[in-house]
C-alpha cells in the first residue's frame, strides 16, 4: 500500500497529547440546545471501553462540506466524551486512523480496503480493519452525507458506552424520503409551534442570524434526515417571489453541509395572486409556464433545491376544484416544473370538507382522504408523492392507520407524522409519540398479496415497488433553547428520525438511546426517564380521550385544553356523537358511514363488528351505549371514569419519580422538567374532572367508585365568603369545578374559606385561572399567616377562563387547625381577573414523594 504522509500532519499527530479523564463532569446548567448531541464526558469504564483501540487521528481525503463536518464532529465528540484530541490528517498515518469518506473515494485512496461492491443510497459501513499493519476504523458512506451519518453513528455508539472494536456494520435507510416540515410563517410565528418563534423567519423575511438553523441542521443530520420544508403548508404566495430567492438560498447554504435539502410549501393560487395571471388552472399553458419559470429561477440559486409541498382544496386553501381539475392535475403541473431539476412535490392527502352537515349520520371526515385520492391512483407523475397523515382524521390521541396507505398501489406515498404536539399537550405535556407512530407503522393493512403489508413497508415503497416514498415529520422547532419548550419532547424528533431510518426499531430501543444520549447513562435516570416516556402516551390517552374518542379538546380553538363538546354540532367532522345514552361514531358498513369498508377485507372484518373491534378504537368505529361491556368486562362509562383517574394518578407519579433524580441530572434541566411535570399533573386533574363530570351529567350513571362529582376535600370559590369577588360562569361548564368560578373586578379581592377538617398538616391546592392577558397576583393566608404568594404570568394559549387557563399551586405541609380561615387575596392585572375555581386540602404528602 502506498500512502504518503504529510510531514506536518504527522508531526501534529505524533505530538498530540491525550488523556482519558477519570473525573465525571459535574451536573452544571444545561439549556437543552445540544439535545442528544451533548458529547458529555463518559464515566471512566465506558470511556476506557470506547477508547480501546480507537485510533488517534481522523483521516479524510475529500473537501466536501459534509465530509468535513463528519471529521469535525468526530473530533468534537471524542474530545467531549473521551477527553482525547484527535489529529485531523489527509493521509493515513502509520499507526492507523479513523478513515472517513465516500466509498468511491476510499476505494481510490485506500487500496488495501475491501468494501462491498454496492452500497444503497445514503447507506454507510462502519468497519474496523487492519490496513498495512495499522488498525483503522473505517466510516465509508455511499454519499457525502452518508459519511456524516456514519460519523454520527460512531459517536452514538461511544456515547451509549458500546465498544467500537471489532466493528462491521452496514446501515441503510428504510426509505429515500426522510423529511421534516416546519409550519413557519414569514412573520416569524409558527402555526402549531410550541417552542417559541421561528429559527428561519422574522418580520417578513429570512432571519439575519441563522445560527440556530445550523444547529438544527446538525441535529437533523445526526438522524439521517435529508430534507426540510421551512414554511407553513398554509403557504404565503410570497415565498415564491424572486425577492425571496436569495434569502431562501442563504438557508439552503447553511443546511447543505449537513446534507439537508431545502424545500418550500407553496400556494396553488400563486400563478394568479403572485404571478398576476388571470387563472391558476393547472392545465392552462400560461400556468404551466409560470410554475416552470419559478422552478427554474429557484434552481439557479439553489441547485440542490428539494421541491415543493402543496396543500390544496383543504381548510380554505384554493385548489384544482376551482377549475374542475383533479388533485393529480394539480400535483403534476408542479411536478413537471420540478422534474428536470430532480425535485419532488409532496402533495398533501389532508383534503376534506370542513363544512359537513353534522346532522347527517352518513357524513364522515375520516373517509375523505381515501375518497379523494384512491380514484386517482396511477395518475400522479413519478416525482409526485402523496403525503398522508398517519390517521384518517388529524393527529388525534388514538386513530387507526389511514386506509389510504393501502389504496395507492401505483402512487408514491409518504407518511406524515406530527412531532410538534398539536392535540397532544403541546410543549406542556410530556407525551412520547413513538409508540403511537409504531402502532400505525407496524399495522398490517393486508394489501398487495400474501406478504405482510404494514404501513412502514407501504410508505417506503416496498410493498408496491415504488421508486420513492418515506417519512415526513411536522416538527415546528422554535427559538426556545430547548427547541420544543419541553426537554422531554425532544425525544419525539429523535424518535421520528430514528424510525424514518429504521422503522423496525422498538420504542424501548429508541427511548433508551435518547435518554442515555440526552441525560447520560446513570441507571436510575435511564430507568426513570424511559419509564415515564414509554408510559406517557397511554397516560395522555387515558385523561384526554380513551377508547377512540379522539382528543376531547377545543377543536375549533387552540387544540390544547379540554372542551368535550367543542367537536360537536359543527362542520369540522371530529365528532364523537356522545348523547345521553350512547357514544361514538358508527363507521361500520352495515349501519354507519362505511369508513370501515375502505380497508381490505381482513382489516374491515375486525373493525366492522363491535365484538371484534379492539377496545382502544371502539368509539372511533362504533356508537355504543354507555353500559356496553368492553372486552375487559368493564362498561364503557366506568372505563371512561377509571381511565381518567388512572391517567391523572400516573402523571402525579411522574413528578415524584422525576424528583428522585435531583442531583443526577444537571440543575437547569432538572428544575425545568420538574416544573413541566408538575404543571402537567395539575392539567391532568383538570382534564380528569372535566371529562368525567361531562360524561356523568350526559349519562346519568354514577361512578361505581364514587369519585366523580364527589370531592370531599374541595371548597368551591363560589361558596366562599367573597369580598370584591363575584361568581361567574365558565365556558365550557365542565372546565370549572362546582358551578363556576369567581372573578375580581375591584383593585383587589378576597375569598375566605372555613377549614372544618381535622387538625394537622395538610397540602393546600389552589385552583385558579391564569390567562394570557395579564399577570394577576395571588396571596394565600391561613388566618394572618402568609403561606405563599405568586403571580399568574403563564402564557397559556387562551384569554378566557377555561380548561387551558385552569392552573394549580400546591403548598405542602401547611399546619391547619379545625376552624382556621383560609384566605386567598387576588389582585387583578390588565384583563386578568385573579379568578379562582376552588381550594382543596389534602392529607399532607399524598401528592409528593
Ligand atoms: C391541522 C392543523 C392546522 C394545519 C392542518 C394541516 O388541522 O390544526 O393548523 O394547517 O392540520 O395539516 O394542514
Amino acid at each position: 500500500m502506498n500512502i504518503k504522509h504529510r510531514p506536518h500532519m504527522m508531526h501534529r499527530f505524533l505530538t498530540v497529547a491525550f488523556i482519558v479523564s477519570l473525573v465525571p463532569v459535574a451536573a452544571g446548567a444545561e439549556d437543552g440546545l445540544a439535545a442528544w448531541l451533548r458529547y458529555a464526558r463518559l464515566d471512566a469504564a465506558a470511556a476506557q471501553r470506547a477508547a480501546q483501540g480507537l485510533p488517534m487521528s481522523v483521516v479524510t481525503f475529500e473537501d466536501s462540506a459534509p465530509v468535513q463536518k463528519a471529521r469535525d464532529e468526530l473530533v468534537k465528540g471524542i474530545r467531549g466524551m473521551l477527553g482525547r484530541d484527535l489529529a485531523t490528517v489527509s493521509a493515513l498515518p502509520r499507526e492507523g486512523g479513523i478513515i472517513a469518506g465516500t466509498v468511491a473515494r476510499l476505494r481510490q485512496a485506500v487500496p488495501g480496503l475491501s468494501l462491498a461492491a454496492t452500497v444503497p443510497a445514503d447507506g454507510y459501513f462502519l468497519k474496523t480493519a487492519t490496513i498495512g499493519g495499522a488498525r483503522c476504523l473505517v466510516i465509508a458512506g455511499e454519499s457525502d452525507r452518508a459519511v456524516l451519518y456514519g460519523a454520527f453513528a460512531v459517536l452514538r455508539r461511544i456515547a451509549l458506552g458500546h465498544a467500537l472494536t471489532p466493528l462491521d456494520e452496514r446501515q441503510e435507510p428504510a426509505a429515500p424520503v426522510r423529511w421534516v416540515n416546519e409550519w413557519n410563517n414569514i412573520d416569524g410565528s409558527i402555526e402549531r409551534g410550541y417552542g417559541g418563534r421561528s429559527i428561519f423567519w422574522d418580520g417578513g423575511r429570512i432571519r439575519d442570524d441563522l445560527s440556530r438553523v445550523n444547529d438544527y441542521g446538525r441535529l437533523l443530520a445526526s438522524l439521517g434526515i435529508n430534507g426540510i420544508s421551512i414554511n407553513n403548508v398554509n403557504a404565503n404566495p410570497l415565498v415564491l417571489s424572486s425577492a425571496f430567492v436569495p434569502q431562501v438560498a442563504r438557508v439552503a447554504d447553511v443546511l447543505r453541509p449537513w446534507g439537508v435539502r431545502l424545500a418550500l410549501a407553496v400556494d396553488f393560487g400563486s400563478p394568479q395572486s403572485l404571478g398576476k395571471l388571470p387563472t391558476y388552472d393547472p392545465l392552462d399553458p400560461s400556468v404551466i409556464a409560470w410554475w416552470k419559470a419559478r422552478a427554474d429561477d429557484l434552481y439557479l440559486a439553489i441547485p440542490d433545491f428539494g421541491g415543493f409541498v402543496l396543500k390544496a382544496d383543504s381548510e380554505g386553501r384554493v385548489g384544482p376544484s376551482a377549475y374542475g381539475r383533479s388533485h393529480a392535475d394539480a400535483a403534476n403541473v408542479v411536478a413537471r416544473a420540478l422534474a428536470p431539476h430532480g425535485g419532488v412535490i409532496f402533495y398533501r392527502g389532508f383534503v376534506y370538507d370542513h363544512h359537513m352537515d353534522w346532522n347527517n349520520p352518513k357524513n364522515d371526515r375520516a373517509r375523505a382522504a381515501y375518497d379523494n385520492f384512491h380514484p386517482l391512483d396511477g395518475q400522479f407523475d413519478a416525482n409526485a408523492i402523496v403525503q398522508i397523515k398517519h390517521g384518517p382524521i388529524d393527529f388525534q390521541v388514538r386513530e387507526p392507520a389511514s386506509p389510504l396507505f393501502g389504496a395507492l398501489g401505483k402512487t408514491n406515498q409518504a407518511i406524515e407524522l406530527q412531532i410538534t404536539q398539536e392535540y397532544m399537550g403541546q410543549g406542556r405535556h410530556t407525551v412520547f409519540l413513538v409508540p403511537m407512530w409504531k402502532a400505525a407503522l407496524d399495522f398490517d393493512l393486508h394489501v398487495g398479496g400474501a406478504a405482510p403489508s404494514p404501513v412502514k413497508a407501504l410508505v417506503s415503497g416496498k410493498t408496491f415497488h415504488r421508486p420513492t416514498g418515506g417519512f415526513v415529520g411536522v416538527s415546528n422547532v422554535g427559538l426556545n433553547p430547548n427547541w420544543y419548550g419541553n426537554h422531554l419532547s425532544q425525544a419525539n424528533l429523535y424518535g421520528f428520525g430514528r424510525l424514518a431510518w429504521n422503522p423496525d426499531l422498538t420504542s424501548q430501543q429508541i427511548v433508551d438511546e435518547w435518554t442515555r444520549l440526552t441525560f447520560g447513562n446513570d441507571p436510575l435516570v435511564v430507568q426513570t426517564v424511559t419509564r415515564i416516556q414509554l408510559d406517557s402516551w397511554p397516560t395522555y390517552e387515558n385523561y384526554t380521550g380513551p377508547l377512540g374518542l379522539q382528543t376531547l379538546t377545543d377543536i375549533v380553538g387552540n387544540h390544547y385544553g379540554v372542551a368535550v363538546e367543542a367537536s360537536e354540532r359543527n362542520g369540522w367532522g371530529q365528532w364523537h356523537r356522545a348523547d345521553d345514552k350512547a357514544v361514538g361514531m358508527d363507521r361500520s358498513v352495515a349501519s354507519g358511514t362505511g369508513f370501515v369498508g375502505q380497508y381490505s377485507a381482513a382489516v374491515s372484518k375486525v373493525y366492522e363488528s363491535v365484538e371484534s373491534c379492539p377496545d382502544d378504537l371502539l368509539l372511533f368505529m362504533h356508537h355504543v351505549p354507555y353500559t356496553h361491556r368492553l372486552h375487559s368486562g368493564k362498561t364503557v362509562i366506568q372505563y371512561i371514569y377509571d381511565s381518567h383517574y388512572a391517567g391523572a394518578d400516573a402523571v402525579e407519579r411522574y413528578v415524584g419519580d422525576w424528583n428522585a433524580l435531583r442531583g443526577r441530572v444537571d440543575d437547569q434541566r432538572f428544575a425545568e422538567v420538574a416544573e413541566q411535570l408538575t404543571y402537567q399533573a395539575g392539567q391532568a386533574v383538570v382534564w380528569r374532572d372535566a371529562v368525567s363530570r361531562w360524561f356523568h351529567r350526559a349519562s346519568g350513571i354514577a361512578d361505581a367508585r364514587g369519585r366523580v362529582d364527589h370531592y370531599p376535600d374541595r371548597l368551591e370559590a363560589e361558596s366562599a365568603t367573597l369580598a370584591g369577588y363575584a361568581v361567574t360562569k365558565v365556558t365550557p361548564w365542565e372546565t370549572a369545578s362546582g358551578d363556576g368560578a369567581v372573578e375580581c373586578s375591584a383593585a383587589s379581592c378576597t375569598a375566605t374559606f372555613q377549614y372544618t377538617g381535622a387538625s394537622g398538616p395538610r397540602d393546600i391546592v389552589v385552583q385558579y385561572f391564569d390567562v394570557n392577558t395579564g399577570a394577576a397576583r395571588f396571596r394565600l393566608r391561613v388566618g394572618d399567616r402568609v403561606i405563599g404568594e405568586w403571580t399568574g404570568t403563564d402564557r397559556v394559549p387562551t384569554r378566557r377562563l377555561d380548561g387551558s387557563s385552569s392552573s394549580r399551586r400546591t403548598f405542602r405541609d401547611v399546619s391547619l387547625q379545625k376552624g382556621d380561615t383560609i384566605v386567598i387575596e387576588g389582585t387583578p392585572d390588565a384583563a386578568e381577573t385573579a379568578a379562582l375555581d376552588y381550594i382543596e386540602t389534602l392529607p399532607a404528602g399524598r401528592r409528593q414523594r
